[in-house]
C-alpha cells in the first residue's frame, strides 16, 4: 500500500510514533524518524524497522528549532528523494491545575505540540508543493475537543493543532496535500499501566468501547489518511477513543 513511499515521523523513537513508524514500514514505506538528541531509544526502534525490510534513518532534533527541523526535510530528501507523508507526532505533557500551572509549562507544552508542528509543516510544504502530492497527519487528542480539568495547556495545545490542521488543508489543498489530524483517546502506554485498577475502571465505565485503545489501532487510522485509499479526505479529525467522543 506505501510500497516506495517515504514518511518522517516526529517523536517516533518510542510510544505511539514507534507503532506509526512500525505500521507504515510493515505497508513498505521508508521511514526517517526523528526524536529529540537524549533519545537512545531511537536507533534500537530503526533496528526494528530496517528487520521489516524496508529503509530507515535516524534524525535526532528538536521540533521546536526550526534549524533542527530544516535539517531533519534535508537529510530526509537527500536520503530518499523525495517526503510523502509527514506525521506531526511529538508531542509532551505538563498537568496541573490552572491556578498552579506555571508560565514555563505553559511555554513548554505549546512550544512542542504546537509551534513544533508549524515548524515542520512550513518546511515540508514546499517539497511537497514541488512533487505536487502529500499526506500530512497531526496527532491531536480528544482533549482538545473536549478539554481536560488539568490539561489547560495539552488541550490548548491539541485544538491549536486541529485548527492548524484546517488551515493546512486549505491553503494547500489545490497543490494537492492532505492533511488530516488523528485523535486519540486514552491509550494504553507506560504511563496508563501505573494507574490503580480502581481508577482504570472508572476510565473504562467512560468509554463506550470499556478498554484503553492500543498504539497499533492509532496507526492502523494513520495508515489509512496516509495511504490513497484515504485520497478524497483532508481537514479531518478521526477520533479513535472506543466512542469516548462522540
Ligand atoms: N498516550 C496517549 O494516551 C495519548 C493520547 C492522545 C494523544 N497522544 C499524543 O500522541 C503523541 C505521542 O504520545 P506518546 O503517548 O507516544 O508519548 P511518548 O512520550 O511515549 O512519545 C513522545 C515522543 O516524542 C518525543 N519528543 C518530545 N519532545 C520532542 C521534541 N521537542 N522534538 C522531537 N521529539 C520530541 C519524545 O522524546 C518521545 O519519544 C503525542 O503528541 C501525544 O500528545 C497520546
Amino acid at each position: 500500500m506505501l510500497k516506495g513511499k517515504t514518511a518522517v515521523i516526529t517523536g517516533s523513537g518510542r510510544g505511539i510514533g514507534k507503532a506509526i513508524a512500525m505500521k507504515l514500514a510493515s505497508f513498505g514505506a521508508n521511514i526517517v524518524i526523528n526524536d529529540i538528541p537524549s533519545s537512545d531509544y531511537a536507533d534500537a526502534t530503526c533496528e526494528e524497522i530496517k528487520a521489516l525490510g524496508v529503509e530507515c534513518i535516524v534524525v535526532k532534533g528538536d521540533v521546536r528549532n526550526s534549524e533542527d527541523v530544516a535539517a531533519l526535510i534535508k537529510t530526509a530528501l537527500d536520503t530518499f528523494g523525495k517526503i510523502d507523508i509527514f506525521v506531526n507526532n511529538a508531542g509532551i505533557t505538563r498537568d496541573g491545575l490552572m491556578l498552579r500551572m506555571s508560565e514555563e509549562d505553559w511555554d513548554l507544552v505549546l512550544d512542542i505540540n504546537l509551534k513544533g508542528a508549524f515548524n515542520c509543516i512550513k518546511a515540508v510544504a514546499r517539497p511537497m508543493m514541488k512533487q505536487r502530492g502529500g499526506s500530512i497527519i497531526n496527532i491531536a487528542s480528544v482533549v482538545g475537543v473536549m478539554g481536560n480539568a488539568g490539561q489547560a495547556n495539552y488541550s490548548a495545545s491539541k485544538a491549536g493543532l486541529i485548527g492548524l490542521t484546517k488551515t493546512t488543508a486549505k491553503e494547500f489543498a489545490s497543490r494537492g496535500i492532505r492533511c488530516n489530524a488523528v485523535a486519540p483517546g486514552f491509550i494504553a502506554s507506560d504511563m496508563t499501566d501505573k494507574l490503580s485498577d480502581d481508577v482504570k475502571k472508572e476510565y473504562f465505565s467512560a468509554i463506550p468501547l470499556g478498554e484503553f485503545g492500543t498504539t497499533e489501532d492509532v496507526a492502523n487510522v494513520v495508515a489509512f489518511l496516509a495511504s490513497d485509499m484515504s485520497g478524497y479526505v483532508t481537514g479531518q479529525v478521526v477520533n479513535v477513543d472506543g466512542g469516548l467522543l462522540m
